[in-house]
């Protein structure tokens, strides 16, 4: 499996516009391009390989589509089509439990399947309350688990009270909700990233956002199409923040990207714990864009219990700053960590430690005593954010990265943009 080793290139000054489009907003263009009868236009769309995945299972689902240069246009098909073979989501937990809110409804029969990880996470908490409201749909181990197979069947309007913040069970209920048969509510506990009710209303759907309320009407005529230009991924961008803010006289300017302010709270952690960080707003589309700039500073350790959603992709990546504080920073209410493309928990605790760094690891969390990391060989466990996290270490310590092949799911350029600020062999 390919191996990376990143090594100190000194400080740096680093500007880009070059950051993955932002993936959760790239799923959602393919998948809701399909809502519509006319020609949806995407610019910026990510090309890495979930969201490619995700492209060709739409065009599986009858849907035309033309690319040229950075544009890709969408054309629906008229009804959706049964596709022959199985619909491969590769790595992505969005892709597979969007498709499964979507294609409960359609008419056919459709298959979902994935890489190894994904056949590994639960897929119950969209199942389960999609099959109270009719929808067939059978897995591996009662249903739990990719390949999933579903039967479309009209579904019932509902209630549901959603136990865990996930943007991606809320996003399934309200594709299934839009083609219910009558007005469905759904409520979430905390705030999950917001880009499909974003989107969708921007589509023409009736979607009340009341608090943590949300009610979905069913819409009967089609949905207006997409014109979107994907603004860049603030969780790939991240990877760069932590950079800037580990090595001592460093900054970085990341350009276009996604400020959704359920997206951006890792940065507000980092610079509770001494960086400096500017959001700057350029441009509103559906959502607010605009550049971040992060300078190093002396960083602290800190305590993270809250938001936990608006930062649960960027807990690898912040765990990094962590070990390069002063003192203690511990991470709680996080049990959805051990669910994600590894258990990052344990994937994180067991790399700090290879690292040399002091790590307790609780059932929802962990506890890092700051240090400084050490060079040696850590595993990414097939999961791309732990490999990129533990790649920007090497920027401070220099670190061997086994499995590298993972960061092509999310972000296929990042080593390239590593190689402008530090040395990679
Ligand atoms: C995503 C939602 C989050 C996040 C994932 C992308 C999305 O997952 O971790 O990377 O696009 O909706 P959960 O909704 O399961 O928390």
């Amino acid at each position: 499996m390919k191996k990376m080793i990143v090594l100190p290139k000194g400080n740096f000054d680093f500007t880009t516009d070059k950051i993955a489009s932002d993936k959760s907003i790239s799923h959602r263009c393919a998948i809701f391009s399909l809502l519509s009868d006319k020609p949806s236009i995407i610019e910026n769309y990510l090309g890495a390989e979930d969201t490619m995945c995700t492209l060709n299972i739409v065009e599986l689902l009858g849907a035309n589509i033309e690319k040229s240069d950075n544009k890709i246009t969408i054309t629906p098909p008229l009804n959706i089509k049964e596709p022959p073979v199985i619909l491969d989501c590769g790595n992505s937990g969005t892709a597979i439990r969007l498709l499964m809110g979507y294609l409960c409804s359609c008419k056919g029969f459709f298959v979902l399947h994935g890489d190894q990880y994904l056949c590994s996470r639960p897929m119950r908490r969209v199942a389960d309350p999609l099959r109270s409201i009719g929808a067939h749909i059978d897995g591996r181990s009662d249903g739990n688990y990719a390949p999933l197979a579903i039967r479309g069947e009209k579904v019932k309007a509902f209630h549901y009270e959603s136990k865990i913040a996930s943007a991606q069970v809320k996003s399934a209920l309200i594709l299934a909700g839009l083609q219910a048969d009558g007005i469905s509510t759904f409520v979430e506990p905390e705030l999950s990233r917001d880009h499909s009710e974003r989107m969708l209303r921007g589509m023409g759907a009736t979607i009340v956002s009341e608090g943590l309320h949300i009610s979905i009407h069913p819409q009967k005529a089609p949905f207006s199409p997409l014109h979107i230009t994907v603004p860049n991924d603030p969780s790939s961008g991240f990877f760069f923040a932590v950079a800037a803010a580990i090595c001592p006289g460093s900054r970085v300017v990341l350009k276009n990207m996604l400020l959704n302010k359920t997206r951006i709270e890792a940065y507000k952690v980092l610079a509770r714990m001494g960086a400096h960080v500017e959001f700057v707003e350029t441009h509103n589309v559906y959502e607010s864009v605009g550049d971040i700039v992060i300078q190093a500073g002396e960083l602290h350790g800190v305590c993270v219990e809250e938001n936990i959603s608006w930062l649960i992709d960027e807990l690898p990546a912040l765990s990094i700053a962590f070990a390069y504080a002063k003192g203690k920073s511990i991470v709680k209410n996080a049990e959805e960590l051990r669910v994600k493309e590894s258990d990052r928990i344990s994937s994180v605790v067991k790399n700090l430690r290879l690292c040399g760094i002091v790590v307790d690891e609780f059932k929802d969390g962990y506890e890092v005593m700051g240090g400084i990391m050490q060079r040696t060989t850590i595993n990414s466990f097939g999961d791309h954010r732990i490999a990129m996290s533990f790649a920007i270490a090497g920027l401070r310590s220099g670190m061997e990265i086994e499995d590298t092949e993972c960061i092509n799911t999310s972000f296929p350029n990042f080593r390239e943009l590593l190689s402008q600020i530090g040395t990679i062999q």
